[in-house]
């Protein structure tokens, strides 16, 4: 295991920074290219380990699939569709590898067997196995399907109308993949709208998508179109260094070439509603996403309350926000977000554990959380729980605590931000440092 010490800023941050490639954008990327007729080539993927594990299951299912450096040369299997693998097909911690790569697996004539790692065995898999059986799909697994592994016989599928539980991408998105290997049309609808990233980009790759509502659908037979797309960098990575400039008295900082899809940037708003001075400038479209420069200056912050309808356009952001929300005047309550008990980690109390070791004051609700501030967060131990997301948040908090914070499980980053203390050192936080225990892993 190993372990990250974040130190308090010595200074402003201050300067201009690209932040990593769209994690949710790249496994897209790579998925439409591996179904696409002809050579795609995509550059300024996302670098850590959910993205590799979905370059690894495409080329397990036919694709030739390079990835390396951030950039990626596909050929796609077109027409003749996607192959049975031979060896069983392992998404690591990545949800979206696993839940995506069910419903293309569901629509290739043969078996397959996905698993991944301890976290992604606990998370919830009905919400696309039930679906996918509708289609036609023969899926079977732990829990009668409802965790991995997974076994999918895949088979001719039927289209038809199809209705989430969840206000979820992924399972939409899954849905909406096998549904290009499904006969007629396939539509889904959800709850409340989830990031549309698989839309766009379908959209851009020549298939046909419709929407109405909330409810979009596709054409079975439907083949996309080789692509050339760099990726925009994730919103969701940035948020911590907006956070970390809101937060650190005197700091200024621009990112450039981020995502600013309206479905993914609820937490830009929501600090925004906290008093953070944030400004973003759109500078072009990248694969059917708007991109833009963000320009953050500190300020202080207030508290604030997230609706339930805010939280699918914020859900990767709670963690970072409840961070902030320390450094805030009065309380921030945060509901609607139930979710957070089925993530990486149940983030909600993982957040909460983190904000207590740390002197600040944050109690769990079923489903969300309360914080009150400001507090001066003390130095301490956090424990990651194995979650990205978590132990970044807190490397951004040791910024703002009065002494350092060890981040306990570091090695989680890998999955999204593997460059973030290269980012922070770029932008002058030179205080915060790493050391490894045990193998170093
Ligand atoms: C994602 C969708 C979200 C998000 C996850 C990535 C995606 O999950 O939390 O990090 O790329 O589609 P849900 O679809 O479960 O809400």
């Amino acid at each position: 295991m190993s372990t990250y010490v974040s130190r308090p800023a010595a200074g402003p941050l201050a300067g201009e920074l690209r932040a990593p490639g769209d994690k949710s954008l790249s496994h897209r990327a790579l998925m439409i290219a591996a179904l696409a007729e002809g050579h795609s080539e995509l550059s300024g993927l996302n670098g850590g380990a959910d993205v590799e594990a979905t370059g690894r299951m495409l080329s397990q299912l036919g694709a030739t699939c390079e990835v390396t450096d951030h950039k990626a040369l596909v050929k796609g299997c077109g027409r003749e569709g996607l192959n049975e693998s031979d060896d069983v097909l392992d998404a690591g911690n990545s949800g979206t590898t696993m839940r995506l790569g069910l419903g293309l697996c569901a629509g290739l004539q043969g078996a397959s067997v996905l698993t991944g790692d301890a976290s992604l065995r606990r998370r919830p898999m009905l919400r696309v196995v039930e679906p996918l059986r509708s289609m036609g799909a023969r899926i079977d697994g732990r829990d009668r399907g409802e965790r991995a592994p997974l076994f999918v016989r895949g088979g001719p599928l039927q289209g038809g109308a199809l209705t989430t539980s969840v206000a979820s991408a992924q399972v939409k998105s899954s849905l909406l993949l096998a549904g290009l290997k499904a006969a007629g049309t396939t539509s889904v609808t959800e709850p409340s709208l989830s990031r549309d990233h698989t839309e766009r980009m379908l959209g851009a790759a020549g298939v046909r998508v419709s929407r109405s509502g909330l409810t979009v659908s596709v054409e079975g037979g439907d083949v996309p179109l080789p692509v050339e797309w760099n990726m925009p960098g994730d919103v969701s990575s940035a948020v911590y260094l907006v956070a970390a400039a809101s937060m650190v008295p005197s700091s200024r900082l621009s990112l450039k070439g981020v995502g600013l899809n309206p479905t993914r940037v609820g937490a830009l708003q929501a600090l925004r509603e906290m008093g953070a001075h944030i400004e973003t400038e759109p500078t072009g479209e990248e694969a059917g996403e708007p991109v833009g420069t963000i320009r953050i200056r500190a300020s202080r912050l207030q508290g604030m309350t997230i609706e339930p309808s805010s939280v699918p356009g914020l859900i990767d952001e709670i963690p970072i926000l409840a961070v902030a929300a320390t450094q805030a005047t009065g309380e921030t309550v945060i509901t609607g977000a139930a979710e957070l008990r089925v993530k990486e980690s149940d983030r909600i109390d993982s957040v909460v554990a983190g904000i207590t070791a740390l002197g600040g004051n944050a109690h769990a609700l079923a489903d969300g959380l309360i914080v009150t501030g400001p507090t001066r967060l003390a130095g301490g131990i956090v424990e990651s729980f194995g979650d990205h997301r978590v132990a970044l948040s807190f490397a951004v908090a040791g910024l703002v605590a009065s002494d350092e914070v060890t981040i306990e499980g570091w090695e989680c980053v890998a999955t999204s931000f593997p460059e973030f203390s290269a980012s922070l050192a770029q932008v002058g936080a030179a205080a915060t440092g790493k050391r490894y225990d045990g193998d170093g892993s």
